[in-house]
């Protein structure tokens, strides 16, 4: 690895396990992160006492204190812009941002989303993904635009799904992807090796018309 560390930033609503997963790569040293701070919307997420563990920054800017979300994307802004980030990376952030917001941080903001989009945007997808009948679910990395899970992808994990399956097995299955996979996306492109336009993204200096597949889970066993 060469270069300056990447200034980062993640923004999280609960549990944090995809945050822990990038913590662990900075702690290895495996990511060219510089960790600058955990911001949180909820004063109670678990990821925040995750965080300060490791010895990482935290913040809280609570939506329930804002009268709308334009306000409270605004001091989010001002939470975040304190860090100076090049990557903001969200991790489990239940919010939906204003296009205000979006186009602040527009080439520079990373989300990961439990399906294989453009199938299943939106919330509750293991269960939607079970009652559709899919063979295949999973979990996708890709640049946020102001439609909802729409921004291009950039890298995605597929799983089968079982027959004996619930929501929650299907969703154990794919968030060990997540873990995987989005440390993957973000160390793309601390190396300079991942870009975003504003509409397309590229890899290695190549226009990604597809995401990168990564099918590993499919061949486990
Ligand atoms: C993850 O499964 C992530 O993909 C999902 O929330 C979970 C957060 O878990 N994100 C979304 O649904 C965003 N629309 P975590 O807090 O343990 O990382």
């Amino acid at each position: 690895m060469s270069g300056p560390a990447l200034p980062v930033v993640i923004l999280v609503s609960g549990r944090g396990s995809n945050m822990e997963a990038i913590l662990q790569g900075w702690r290895q040293g495996t990511l060219p992160i510089d960790l600058r701070a955990v911001i949180s919307n909820r004063p109670q997420a678990p990821a925040l006492d995750k965080a300060q563990t490791s010895g990482v920054p935290t913040a809280v800017v609570d939506h329930r204190r804002y009268a709308d979300r334009a306000a409270f994307d605004a001091e989010l802004m001002a939470a975040i812009d304190r860090h100076h980030p090049a990557l903001v990376v969200l991790a489990g952030f239940m919010r939906i941002l204003t296009a205000d917001f979006i186009a602040h941080y527009s080439d520079r903001l990373i989300n990961i989303h439990p399906s294989l989009l453009p199938e299943l945007p939106g919330l509750d997808t293991h269960r939607r993904a079970l009652t559709a009948g899919h063979t295949q679910h999973g979990a996708t990395v890709h640049f946020v635009t102001p439609a909802l899970d729409a921004g291009p992808p950039v890298l995605q994990a597929r799983v089968p799904v079982r027959p004996d399956d619930d929501a929650e097995t299907l969703a154990a299955r794919v968030l060990a992807q997540e873990h995987r996979i989005y440390p993957r996306a973000i160390r793309w492109y601390a190396q300079g090796r991942l870009r975003f336009d504003g509409t397309n993204a590229w890899l290695d200096g190549q226009l990604l018309h597809e995401p990168v597949v990564d099918e590993e889970a499919l061949h486990a066993d």
